[in-house]
């Protein structure tokens, strides 16, 4: 690698409760770019927040002991240059050296959950013009808040499960008018707390007492619960989307398998396999074995919704299947699948390090794009207002 190799960044780790398969994901990605034309630099957060680099990072062995990791590793940030680029800075060893700058030519985003995949992290790349891949920021908030992904879906006429959501104060507030709506929905019911992933705090429950534990569980993870009326007999197909709103692909389905009835964070990401394969290592059936018509349903339909959310770069769809009627609903769109969906993609003879290559692409082509567009708007309202004062201000906007 030479010294003159664009700087790529991975972003990942993050304070979300899926750290540790954002760092599966991460390992996967800077080993496929390993004998890529860039030079990898990891930027590291970790459970507590802290940002941090350093070749050390890039070795999955070393996340064994986190504390002794943490200490290895430098504290990183942002920062601008001498002729204005942003550049990932970290500190020299040594008192009176300079601090070490390199200039980041693209961000590659490898966080799951939290605020490395709800828009926020993106909102920083915005705020300093860094090209970053996967979906910007609305799209990434929409596909973390499961209530306003599915309201977004119902205006657009893609089929969702019946359901109803609250916040803690109408539950505390109006406990008996939501448990009488979900007699209605009728149980057994599914219980989920609106922005996690993996699973976490997402229960099935058949009676009012499981119920209001099911509720009380999800609101110490979240401010709002959506409480959904369960598919059963239940199929779930997963699909894979590549590209922009303008031009996407859809990939082969796969159906994954659980060991009981909901797919659990255990089935996701701890059932088999080495720990480095991440989410490949789970049970997964890839092309899912569901017939052609139903496949290709599904993928039209994925493509739709990757277009309604602006989503862009990679996303996965997730959806319930009734299995008598085959009857699709939307359950969830994955802005940042775990380990980028490779495997699926695998399937359209693309390997890993193309889908990046393709990724980043992406992530340069938007970036350009936007920058295309002109970003303001030449008035001379301060002058106008610097001349008169502030008097009559009010009303200005
Ligand atoms: N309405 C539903 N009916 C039946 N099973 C469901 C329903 N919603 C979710 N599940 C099961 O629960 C699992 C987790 O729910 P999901 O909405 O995908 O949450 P997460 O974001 O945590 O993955 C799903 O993979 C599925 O197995
Ligand atoms: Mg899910």
């Amino acid at each position: 690698m030479t010294e003159q190799a664009p700087h790529l960044v991975v972003a990942f780790g993050g304070v979300s409760p899926e750290h540790e398969v954002s760092v599966l994901t991460a390992m996967q990605v800077m080993s496929a770019l390993s004998d890529s034309k860039y030079s990898i630099l990891p930027l590291y957060i970790s459970k507590s927040g802290q940002w941090l680099t350093g070749d050390i990072l890039k070795e999955l062995e070393q996340y064994g002991d986190l504390d002794a990791l943490i200490q290895q590793a430098s504290p990183c940030y942002f920062n601008r240059d001498q002729l204005g680029r942003v550049v990932l800075e970290h500190p020299k060893k040594g008192l009176f050296s300079k601090p070490v700058q390199q200039a980041i030519y693209a961000i590659v985003v490898a966080f799951h959950g939290g605020a490395g995949e709800n828009g926020s992290f993106q909102g920083i790349c915005e705020q300093l013009d860094l090209p970053y891949t996967g979906s910007g920021v609305l799209a990434s908030s929409l596909g973390m808040d499961k209530v306003k992904a599915k309201q977004l879906c119902e205006a657009n006429r893609i089929p969702v499960t019946s359901s109803l959501n609250f916040y803690e104060e109408d539950w505390d507030r109006h406990n008996a008018t939501i448990l009488e709506e979900v007699e209605q929905l009728g149980y057994p019911v599914i219980v989920k707390p609106s922005s996690l992933g993996s699973s976490i705090g997402v229960k099935k429950v058949d009676t009012q007492s499981a119920l209001i534990k099911a509720v009380e569980t999800a609101f110490r993870y979240d401010a709002q619960i959506l409480i959904e009326e369960s598919i059963a007999p239940l199929i779930e197909i997963n699909c894979a989307v590549l590209g922009t709103p303008e031009s996407c692909i859809s990939s082969v389905c796969e159906r994954p398998i659980g060991s009981g009835e909901a797919l659990s964070f255990a089935d996701k990401y701890q059932r088999g396999g080495s720990a480095d394969k991440g989410m490949v290592s789970a049970d997964r059936v890839i092309p899912a074995d569901i017939s052609d018509e139903l496949s290709q349903e599904i993928r039209v339909l994925s493509e739709q919704i990757f277009r309604v959310f602006q989503a862009a770069g990679v996303a996965r769809i997730d959806y319930l299947v009734q299995k008598d009627t085959e009857k699709v609903y939307f359950n969830e769109i994955n802005t940042i699948p775990g380990s980028f969906s490779y495997y699926l993609w695998e399937h359209s003879k693309l390997s890993f390090t193309d889908l990046l290559d393709q990724l980043i692409e992406t992530a340069i082509t938007v970036h350009q794009q936007k920058n295309g567009r002109i970003l303001h708007y030449d008035t001379n309202l301060l002058s106008d207002k610097a001349a008169t004062g502030l008097k009559g201000l009010k009303g200005s906007k």
